[in-house]
């Protein structure tokens, strides 16, 4: 693996070579991203979901001729398998949003094995590949908390690393005057792009934040979009076909939020096949 970091230090480019079952050796490149790079282009980003106030952010999105990216769990504010979940997760992506994981369990993945990180990957890959048919090629590690073992991980399974330039402190109890006004600042300060950390599990977040902002990025010239367009890349890894139901679809017998696999937990590894067409 080589590696190559922008003297700017927003852009970490590593070659990784990611080997799929039934799939060729492929090269990609993959990286640690903390800005967008296109100009008048901001990403907003929404982690620690599915939750419900999806459906509402996703429709606020999708109202406004505008696109949102949300890292999700697969245990954490609720389980991904629930069927309430299942439903807004299978809208919102249908509407075009970008959809990326954010760890099983929410762990802080430094203080983890590198098993127990690979199983909080491989687990959200196994979600996303039954409930929608896609791996996405984006990850938030947890707390943004990562550092050389969990991005080469995380490359090695063909995805980046995402963090964020701006943070409105929704989940840092920060208050709703205080996340607007870091919304404020970005657009009074002309700044040329964004790439903005929120969470769909604070109810202030979907109902106040979110319609402040589109209105005020959109009222001042900037397009709302996902965190692929913005630095000009592709969304997703994979794409196919969703699966069925089955009772593999449950958040029984897997770590629990903030927990790693281990003891009476097996350690899930291994590369998600690619979903069917
Ligand atoms: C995550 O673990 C690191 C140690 O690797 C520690 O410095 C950091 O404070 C932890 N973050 C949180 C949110 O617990
Ligand atoms: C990342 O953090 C873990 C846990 O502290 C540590 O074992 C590992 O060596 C660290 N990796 C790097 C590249 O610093
Ligand atoms: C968020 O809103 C939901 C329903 O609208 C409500 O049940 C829940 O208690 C609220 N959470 C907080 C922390 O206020
Ligand atoms: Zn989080």
């Amino acid at each position: 693996m080589s590696k190559f970091c922008s003297l700017l230090g927003t852009l970490c480019i590593v070659s990784a070579v990611v080997a799929s079952p039934g799939e060729d050796h492929f090269e990609r490149e993959f990286g640690v991203y903390t800005s967008c790079t296109k100009s008048n282009q901001i990403a907003l980003t929404f982690d620690d979901g599915p939750w419900i106030n999806l459906r509402g952010i996703s429709d606020a999105f999708t109202n406004a001729d505008a696109k949102a990216t949300f890292f999700w769990n697969g245990n954490n504010f609720d389980c991904i398998y629930d069927q309430d979940r299942v439903s807004d997760i299978q809208y919102t992506y249908s509407a075009g949003h970008q959809i990326g994981s954010h760890t099983w369990s929410h762990a802080n993945l430094t203080i983890l094995s590198k098993d127990q990180i690979v199983d909080g990957l491989y687990r959200m890959e196994e979600a996303f590949a039954k409930i929608l048919g896609v791996l996405p090629n984006i990850m938030r590690p947890p707390y943004g908390s990562t550092n050389g073992t969990v991005e080469s991980i995380s490359f090695s399974r063909g995805q980046n690393v995402v963090l964020w330039d701006q943070n409105t402190g929704d989940a840092d109890d920060a208050t709703v005057e205080f996340s607007k006004g870091v919304y404020d600042t970005v657009a009074n300060d002309h700044l040329s792009n964004a790439l903005i950390l929120e969470h769909e599990t604070h109810n202030t977040t979907a109902n106040d934040l979110v319609p402040y902002a589109i209105n005020l990025f959109q009222s001042r010239g900037y397009q709302l979009v996902t965190f692929a367009e913005c630095v000009g890349a592709q969304p997703y890894r994979a794409t196919g076909r969703p699966q069925e139901r089955d009772s593999s679809w449950t958040c029984n017998g897997t770590p629990a939020p903030g927990r790693g696999c281990g003891g009476n937990i097996p350690c899930k590894s291994g590369l998600v096949p690619p979903p069917r067409h």
